[in-house]
């Protein structure tokens, strides 16, 4: 038996899926978890924001992007006229908290990407933006730098993903605020040809 089983979530409704995810024990990470954190937002947005893992407030909460990182996730959609839960879902690379906030490992990101895997087929968002390092991998599978993802469209099923800095980042390294509204300005321009075709 491999040491991290993958869940199998192909075909659950939402509230399977939900309550699926929060009864998960498919890798370490539910030993220290408070509960499990499956997404928020508008289920058939055109937007779809995909982050690292809980942190200590969204443990607490159950919600995604509710600490201060949430707060600069807020400005970032407010920048190109978007806001929680208005065409914009939030989600992350894995559902429960790393403890002491470290970065999530290969194996668990790939015991929770059937969830996230399972909410974008259900939302099927029409673009997707992967916030951070970890989130492009398990989206991408493969492990990129954001410094040289940046910019390009990538390809989710069909889906294009585009990459920028996790809002986490931006706090300790303002400077490259720049350039994450650069990729956000980048995502919108995606949208409208979208939209237009
Ligand atoms: N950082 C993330 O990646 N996700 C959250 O939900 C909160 C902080």
């Amino acid at each position: 038996t491999p040491a991290v089983r993958v869940a199998d979530a192909a075909d659950l409704d939402w509230d399977t899926l939900t309550r699926k995810i929060l009864a998960c024990r498919e890798c370490a990470l539910c030993e220290q978890r408070t509960q499990a954190v499956p997404g928020v937002g508008d289920r058939e947005a055109d937007w779809l924001f995909v982050g690292e893992g809980p942190g200590a407030e969204e443990d607490a909460r159950g919600e995604p992007f509710v600490g201060k990182a949430g707060k600069l996730l807020d400005a970032m959609l407010a920048a190109i006229d978007l806001a929680r839960g208005d065409n914009v879902y939030i989600a992350n690379a894995v559902k429960c908290r790393p403890p002491m906030n470290r970065t999530p490992e290969p194996a668990e990101l790939a015991a929770c990407f059937p969830y996230l895997a399972r909410q974008i087929a259900l939302i099927r968002p029409r673009l997707i933006v992967a916030l951070g390092r970890p989130a492009a991998q398990a989206l991408l599978n493969t492990d990129i730098r954001i410094a040289s993802a940046r910019g390009r469209c990538f390809d989710y099923q069909g889906i294009p993903v585009i990459v920028t800095y996790h809002p986490a980042y931006l706090l300790r390294n303002p400077l490259d605020k720049a350039k994450a509204w650069e990729d956000l300005c980048f995502a919108r321009r995606q949208m409208r040809e979208r939209l237009d075709k």
